[in-house]
């Protein structure tokens, strides 16, 4: 498919699946020689990483390999911060434990700051963390990507996972906004 409409927003193809496949295989080739001796656990951030977990996670070989599925819950508080950041879902110990941040895309680097700060406080071994798509010009807060997949220039796409307003999530190519 060349384009899709999307509520009221058009996207063209972008990428297609198979590249972004091959990227997927390598890092999970990369994670299973870098990884092999410390039983990961992988934090797979919904709703947008399903899609990549499962096609990176069926690839890795690594032993004690743990997946939990949790969604990022931000509300305004009254505190300080302004900000209250928690991990609904997370049933799994994180104390000691490599864990391995699964995203589907970093863009400012919000998200990831946040998520970093509160597993932070729970004392894993080590935390990595591997995104799908990376915009490196759009990073406010910079972090350390360990795994980064694909970069991408500071546009707006969907597809393989990502959604414009709860559309596109199903698609296997990636596509992008047309201006
Ligand atoms: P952050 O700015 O790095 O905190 O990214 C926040 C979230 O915005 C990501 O987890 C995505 O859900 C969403 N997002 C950022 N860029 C895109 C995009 O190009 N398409 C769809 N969702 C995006
Ligand atoms: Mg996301």
């Amino acid at each position: 498919m060349g384009k899709i409409v999307l509520h009221d927003k058009e996207f063209r193809l972008f990428m297609k699946a198979e590249k972004i496949d091959q990227v997927i295989t390598n890092m999970a080739e990369e994670m299973n020689e870098a990884l092999k001796n410390s039983s990961p656990l992988f934090l797979s951030i919904l709703n947008g990483s399903f899609m990549f977990t499962s096609d990176l996670i069926k690839q890795i070989t690594i032993p004690g390999t743990q997946i939990s599925f949790v969604k990022i819950a931000s509300y305004c508080g009254t505190h300080s911060t302004g900000e209250i950041q928690e991990l609904i879902g997370l049933k799994e110990e994180i104390r000691n434990r490599t864990i391995v941040i699964l995203e589907d895309i970093i863009d400012s680097g919000r998200s990831m700051k946040h998520l970093l700060e509160y597993l932070k406080q729970k004392s894993p071994k080590k935390i990595i963390i591997a995104t799908l798509f990376y915009k490196p010009k759009a990073i406010v807060y910079p972090i350390p990507i360990d795994y980064k997949g694909i970069e991408l220039e500071n546009d707006f796409v969907v597809g393989r996972g990502l959604d414009f307003d709860g559309l596109g999530r199903n698609y296997p190519d990636l596509y992008i906004l047309n201006k």
